[in-house]
């Protein structure tokens, strides 16, 4: 019913901008200058249409908490905005079809700036690779990939725990992500969904709901990653990095190695170069370069291993 109403009402809304707005209407590429937000918002608040598209996603999500993060916060300004992180098929529209709502609440919760895709950190790839011939004599490792978004780094990760007999798991902070990642399905997405194929069936991975700063699941890994996470803007605050860094020191087994790689832009390293210095302090070795990090922890008491 919220779906119906929620037409009638932005077609009336659309229907006077058109009358009384003047000018052209948005279209991918244009530049969102505070004159435009102000224009949009005028006739269109996006605080409005946000809350009409919460109390939908409260109504034909699992739950309440499957409503994608961003909608909750204040980080999106106008409609410009909003569209500019949507896929074609959503931008620049205000109604939707019944069966479009599921497929946009999954291309909110998994928008392109993310980058979620596999083969993004070759480099990365081959130094656990490597580490694992090193260190794991054949041993069936555990990998955790913390902020895996829509998994397929994890299921990359997997293929190679596999190699060993290991296995992957991958968390993240929306349950969309994790429902996307589990099915090997993006609604929204249908060309990067195949991805996914690429990926045995019998991958032994599994995706859980959760946040790189309390993740515990009472396991211990091998190895943990986490790229695009860390000092980015979702985590860069020192009580975060350190809260992070405990739950690495938690779930890492003794002698483990934390890979944390990004592509953020320049303005990012500060937040990188915090957690570097967070973890020299609270004793973890930091070596590689700041979008290629990896940490490793001197064995405190209780994880070193008995000596027979
Ligand atoms: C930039 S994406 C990176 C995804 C993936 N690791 C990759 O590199 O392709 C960051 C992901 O972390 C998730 N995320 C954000 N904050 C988080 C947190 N505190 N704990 C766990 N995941 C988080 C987001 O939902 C998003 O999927």
């Amino acid at each position: 019913m919220n779906l119906r109403l929620h037409n009638i009402c932005w077609l009336r809304r659309y229907a006077v901008w058109c009358r009384y707005a003047g000018g052209g209407w948005w279209g991918r590429g244009s530049i969102v200058s505070p004159e435009m937000r102000g224009f949009y918002e005028k006739f269109l608040p996006f605080n409005e249409f946000k809350h009409s598209l919460i109390t939908i996603g409260e109504q034909i999500l699992e739950s309440p908490d499957w409503v994608p993060n961003i909608l909750r916060s204040n980080d999106i300004l106008s409609l410009p905005d909003f569209w500019a992180m949507l896929p074609d098929a959503f931008a620049g529209r205000v109604t939707f079809a019944e069966d479009e709502f599921f497929p946009l609440f999954c291309a909110i919760a998994d928008p392109s700036r993310f980058g979620t895709s596999d083969n993004r950190y070759p480099a990365q790839l081959q130094q656990i690779g490597d580490f694992i011939k090193r260190t794991g004599q054949g041993r069936a490792v555990r990998i955790l990939d913390l902020g895996c978004g829509v998994g397929l780094g994890t299921y990359e990760l997997a293929q190679i725990a596999a190699a060993v007999g290991g296995s992957a798991v991958g968390v993240t902070s929306e349950h969309l992500e994790v429902w996307m990642a589990s099915h090997r399905h993006l609604p929204h997405d249908a060309a990067r969904e195949r991805l996914f194929r690429r990926y045995p069936e019998d991958l032994s991975v599994t995706f859980s709901y959760g946040f790189a700063e309390s993740y515990r699941d009472g396991s211990q890994y091998d190895v943990i990653v986490c790229n695009g996470l860390a000092g980015g803007r979702f985590l860069n605050a020192a009580p975060q990095l350190t809260a992070f860094l405990q739950t690495c020191d938690t779930l890492l087994a003794p002698h483990g190695r934390v890979f944390a790689a990004n592509r953020f832009h320049e303005g990012e390293r500060p937040g990188v170069e915090r957690l570097r210095a967070i973890a020299r302090q609270s004793g973890w070795s930091v070596e590689g370069h700041w979008q290629s990090l990896v940490l490793s922890k001197t064995l405190s008491i209780e994880k070193a291993p008995l000596c027979h």
